[in-house]
């Protein structure tokens, strides 16, 4: 085993970096032996240098970042600050000054994942992120390496405990939305501005890595459709129930049924209860994998915390220091694909449409006639009325979400039309 140790720069010591920094002390003798030389914290970039920070060393602390990655004799720079600015400087920074990078960033990662790994790639650096999706659960490495040679055709994730745990509460307990949030708030598992969340910008950052990965092909934010989980109330649970189903937030990417582009979106969808993404409960995640030759593999875990993430962000550690020590470099991205990634009104899937109508003969039948005008096939419908109201409950066949848009919005202007309370689409089946 080499003697002379790997200088590791920490930039960030908060949730996730005091993780790291714990576990490189507790576990150096085996991560020395699993690497084949020892690793050494050469320094700790932080905001606020007078915190106290149990088990570093003080002198190791400094607030400033851009001078601990030009160094020159920093092997690895963990970053572990988030947001775009200042990582995505340090990170350029590191790579063009010798080292390479492990990074637990979503939202830097989806936005500017292929002008990283072009800085990467020119400076024969490792960029590795396991830890920007899904915590602890490894993912980007089964989905890079594993299944490199086989064909993925979707991914279908709850990549966020926060809106999972929300929407769990809601399903288990029949709580408002408001409620679940509240309680995820006091229990931690929300963060006091919960836009991120439950909006769902961090799932459609996910999205963007997971279907780039999975596709071969260069998938930003920005193409990402996006729809929070707001406005998901107790009756959707009811109609869901009633389907057999539950509601998950789900970030889902797909290879299109004639092989030719991809779409990547995050929203609520209704899943049967009998799909394995049903069961998972409170803060977890859990991504499923359907594959050509592999078939369907589900990852659960952890998503999120300091220590599980630490773990992904070590496992990572440990693969760009064994590259660092053999003089070569991991895999890096791969988007020779190209494949276009195609708007939301180009997705088919099923959905599930409630309207309140009025309770009169004939109401069905120009209901139906509209689905059928705009080629959008009904599987069921169900009917409730009440004092001259009625609720009409339409589940569809698979269809354009353009096809579905067209027909709600044509539902919208007929007279005995009196609300379109909810519209839902059911994946997973
Ligand atoms: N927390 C999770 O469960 C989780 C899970 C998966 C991925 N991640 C990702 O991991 C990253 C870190 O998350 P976190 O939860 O550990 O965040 P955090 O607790 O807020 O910690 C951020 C750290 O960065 C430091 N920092 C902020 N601005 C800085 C600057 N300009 N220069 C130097 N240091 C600076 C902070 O310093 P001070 O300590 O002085 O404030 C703090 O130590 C993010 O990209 C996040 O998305 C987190």
């Amino acid at each position: 085993m080499r003697t002379r140790p790997l200088k590791v720069a920490l930039l960030g010591c908060g949730v996730v970096g005091s993780e790291v920094a714990r576990i490189m002390t507790t576990h150096a003798d085996d991560l020395a032996a699993r690497i084949g030389a020892p690793v050494e914290l050469a320094g700790v970039a932080v905001r606020r240098p007078s915190k106290v920070r149990e088990g570093i060393d003080p002198a190791l602390v400094t607030t400033d970042a851009t001078a601990l990655v030009k160094r020159g004799d920093i092997d690895v720079v963990v970053e572990v600050i988030g947001g775009i600015e200042p990582a995505r400087t340090l990170i350029t920074t590191a790579f063009e000054h010798g080292a390479s990078v492990v990074s637990a960033n979503k939202a830097l990662l989806a936005q500017d994942g292929a002008a990283l790994h072009a800085v990467a790639e020119a400076n024969s650096k490792d960029l590795y992120y396991e830890a920007a999706v899904a915590g602890a659960i490894p993912l980007i490495r089964p989905l890079r390496e594993s299944l490199a040679g086989d064909k993925v055709n979707r991914v279908l994730g709850i990549v966020n405990g926060t809106t999972n745990f929300i929407l769990d509460k809601m399903d288990s307990t029949g709580a408002g939305y408001q409620e679940a949030l509240d309680e995820a708030t006091a229990l931690g598992y929300a963060e006091a501005d919960p836009t991120a969340d439950v909006e769902g910008f961090d799932a459609a950052a996910k999205a963007a890595i997971l279907a780039g990965i999975a596709f071969h092909t260069r998938v930003r934010l920005d193409d990402v459709y996006r729809e929070g989980m707001t406005e998901v109330t107790s009756a959707d649970f009811a109609s869901a129930r009633e389907m057999g189903c539950t509601i998950k937030l789900l970030a889902i990417c797909e290879r299109a049924e004639d092989g030719a582009s991809v779409t990547a979106r995050v929203h609520p969808a209704m899943i049967p209860l009998t799909h394995p993404l049903a069961s998972v409960r409170g803060a977890y995640n859990a991504v499923f994998v359907e594959s050509d030759a592999s078939g369907q593999l589900m990852f659960y875990g952890p998503g999120a915390g300091g220590s599980p993430t630490a773990s992904a962000v070590l496992g990572d550690l440990v693969a760009v220091c064994r590259n660092r020590l053999s003089g070569a470099t991991g895999p890096g991205e791969s988007a020779y694909a190209a494949l276009p990634v195609s708007p939301m009104g180009e997705v088919v899937t099923r959905y599930h449409i409630s309207l309140d109508v009025a309770d009169k003969p004939g109401v069905l039948a120009q209901v139906a006639t509209v689905f059928a005008e705009h080629g959008v096939s009904i599987d069921t419908v169900r009917q409730q009325g009440k004092d001259g109201e009625a609720s009409l409950v339409v589940v569809t066949h698979r269809a354009s979400d353009a096809a579905l848009s067209g027909t709600v919005e044509a539902l919208r202007k007929l007279d005995t039309v009196r609300g379109v309370a909810s519209i839902m689409r059911v994946e997973g089946e």
